[in-house]
């Protein structure tokens, strides 16, 4: 493949738009629906949470999330209009029904005040942080006292194998991210790393191994 190609593969990763990006957040969701969920067990939602997710995609997985808990709210955040849009579409009877809440942001200042959530979440995500230092402190912000940040990522000696990721990507073993996080206040409750199968671009099963944080603030 050209690196144009893997450029433009790249890209849409990073930020869906257009036809392409549609297609692409569909396959994301089905790929990565194990990861999301991971994630979101991890957060052990409880009754009348208020939880917030970065870098939702299509958002196809937001009913599982209500079904973890009742009386609870969701909050989602993108920088793709296009992933907004579709997120707003696919669960329009949770926003209808002031359950689901999708705000467009700049993927560096977090547009809500202080300590309002219970729970954040993000998966896929941190390659793409432009500043991880100064979005975790506002993660920080917006979390209450005890509050419960978990963030999943597919492992570098993974990633590091697909073509793409040479662009646009910032790639994060255990180790890295562990680094990063101890630049922060947030103190890491656990960390689990999980392997599972993914099929490739040529359709045979590979591992995956990817990894979730749990971080206290
Ligand atoms: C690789 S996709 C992952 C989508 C979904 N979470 C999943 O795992 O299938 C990355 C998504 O995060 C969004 N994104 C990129 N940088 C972000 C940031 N700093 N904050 C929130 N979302 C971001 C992109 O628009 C894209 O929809």
């Amino acid at each position: 493949m050209k690196q144009e190609e893997l450029q433009a593969i790249a890209s849409q990763f990073k930020h869906p738009t257009g036809e392409k990006g549609i297609e692409m957040a569909n396959m994301m969701n089905e790929t990565n629906i194990n990861m999301t969920h991971h994630s979101i067990q991890n957060l052990h939602i409880e009754e009348a949470n208020t939880i917030l997710e970065l870098g939702h995609g299509n958002a196809g997985h937001v009913e599982f999330i209500f079904e973890q808990a009742e009386n609870i709210k969701y909050y989602g955040l993108e920088m793709s209009e296009l992933m907004f849009q579709e997120a707003r579409q696919i669960n329009r009877n949770y926003v209808s029904q002031k359950q689901a809440f999708f705000s467009i942001y700049d993927g560096n200042l977090i547009p809500f005040e202080e300590n309002l959530f219970n729970k954040v979440f993000t998966v896929n995500t941190i390659y793409f942080w432009q500043e991880p230092e100064k979005l975790l402190s506002e993660i920080y912000r917006v979390l209450q006292p005890k509050g419960i940040l978990c963030i999943t990522f597919a492992e570098e000696s993974f990633m590091k194998q697909l073509p793409f990721t040479q662009f646009e990507f910032e790639l994060y073993s255990t180790e890295k991210a562990e680094i990063l996080i101890e630049k922060t206040s947030f103190k890491i409750i656990n960390k689990e790393t999980l392997t599972e199968k993914v099929k490739s671009k040529t359709g045979e099963l590979v591992d995956r191994a990817f990894t979730t944080l749990v971080l206290e603030k």
